[in-house]
């Protein structure tokens, strides 16, 4: 079946992920990938499949909602995917207003343009979807009463060996709203905004909230790209406060790959819940990211042990993530498919391998914001 379908958010790191898996599996689809190309917009992140016939970039801001409206008739959109946003907690502490802009106007852009457009159709809202992701920041924080760490209810392949849960608790879909930073304030408003469509004019929406997401083309701000090239730079690794918080990981092929079964066969009105049952405190993944680049590099073990460097404490930093995405198997059969071990192998081999992908970036503005960041740390 034919689709026209928008990716927002496509030139980023999860989105760039998503455009790919979509444009390869679905050659019958026109996927349009529209980005506002930011700091964290990178075409280079596409350059496999830009070439190929069901593709188009349209750089537009989300916004823009009469421009937006426009290609929602131009393009037949019957599809939308929504990833575009500001997507680092310690901007939006920084710069709250850009992450409401954003996050929620645009978001409520899309929406507004979206009912008008499918509303003038004879068919109305028949065989559309608004697929809203999101995040598990949005469920606030959870408890650590198990600081060190015990055997977990839930395994699935993605959990690493010896997995651990850190609590009892765990995010589930019903877990009341309670977000704490700009940047998840802004996704928890999203979020009432995408579900209020569906409940006041019945648009066909999904929202899925995530857990933290690692792979390539991951933008060099966020912990695991950020110190993987300052291991290899032989550059300090600012660990926030005693290092102890907890996330919970999933590699971001799992998730587009999970993106693509709930975009087509997820129930209407639904939140799924999207993770790997893989919880890992921050300074025992750091050690393991130490580890795998040393081995890499042919460094010595423990070589670059040296570099960690314990800084200022993110301002609101949640203690630990876990997420539940039990519905999720159940009802849509997805699993994560990779270790986290093997994982993390083949996220540093990516980086190391694509140097000059990393150099591009880091050698201009973001240079200077990530000194002004760490100023006084
Ligand atoms: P990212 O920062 O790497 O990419 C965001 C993309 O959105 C960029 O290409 C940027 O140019 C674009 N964008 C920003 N503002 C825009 C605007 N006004 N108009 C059009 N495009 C705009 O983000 P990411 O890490 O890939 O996250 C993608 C989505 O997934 C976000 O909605 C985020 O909240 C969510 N999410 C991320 C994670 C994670 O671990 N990274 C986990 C769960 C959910
Ligand atoms: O949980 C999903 C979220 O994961 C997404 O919604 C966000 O878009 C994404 O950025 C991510 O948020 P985090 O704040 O968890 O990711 P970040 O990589 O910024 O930080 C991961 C952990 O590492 C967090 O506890 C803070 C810590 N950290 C981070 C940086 C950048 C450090 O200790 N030092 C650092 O320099």
């Amino acid at each position: 079946m034919k689709r026209n379908i928008v990716i927002t958010g496509g030139a980023g790191f999860i989105g760039s992920h998503v455009v790919r898996l979509f444009v390869n599996k679905y050659p019958e689809y026109n996927i349009i990938n529209l980005d506002k190309l930011t700091y964290a917009g990178n075409l280079a992140n596409l350059k496999d499949i830009e070439d190929k016939p069901n593709y188009k970039f349209v750089k537009m801001d989300i916004c823009d909602f009469e421009a937006f409206y426009q290609l929602m008739q131009d393009e037949k959109i019957d599809g939308i995917i929504h990833l575009a946003a500001e997507s680092h907690v310690d901007r939006s502490i920084k710069d709250p207003f850009t992450f409401a802009k954003t996050n929620v106007m645009g978001t409520l852009a899309l929406l507004q343009a979206a009912k008008l457009y499918w509303e003038s159709l004879p068919e109305k809202y028949d065989g559309k979807r608004f697929y809203h992701i999101s995040t598990d920041e949005v469920y606030g924080a959870l408890s650590m009463n198990h600081p060190e760490g015990i055997e977990p209810p839930f395994k699935t392949a993605a959990s690493s060996e010896g997995h651990k849960a850190y609590g009892d608790d765990f995010f589930y879909e019903t877990t009341k709203y309670n977000p704490h930073s700009p940047y998840s304030a802004s996704k928890a408003s999203s979020d009432h905004f995408v579900r209020a469509y569906h409940d006041t004019y019945g648009m066909p929406t999904i929202v899925t909230n995530c857990s933290n997401n690692y792979g390539p083309y991951q933008f060099p701000e966020k912990l695991i790209p950020l110190f993987i090239n300052n291991i290899r730079n032989r550059k300090p690794l600012p660990v926030y406060g005693k290092g102890e918080n907890v996330r919970d990981w999933l590699y971001v092929e799992d998730h587009a790959r999970a993106i693509d079964t709930i975009f087509h066969e997820g129930r209407i009105n639904e939140t799924y819940n999207i993770g790997g049952f893989n919880e890992w405190k921050n300074i025992d993944l750091i050690k393991v990211m130490i580890k795998t680049v040393d081995k890499i590099l042919g460094n010595p073990e423990g070589h670059s042990l040296d570099l960690i460097t314990y800084v200022t404490d993110r301002l609101g930093h949640d203690a630990r993530y876990a997420i539940d995405s039990t519905k999720l198997q159940k009802e849509l059969g997805w699993e994560p498919s990779l270790q986290f071990e093997e994982g993390i192998e083949k996220t540093v081999r990516w980086y190391l391998d694509n140097q000059e992908w990393m150099d591009n970036i880091t050698s201009g503005e973001y240079e200077k914001y990530y000194q002004d960041m760490y100023k006084g740390r």
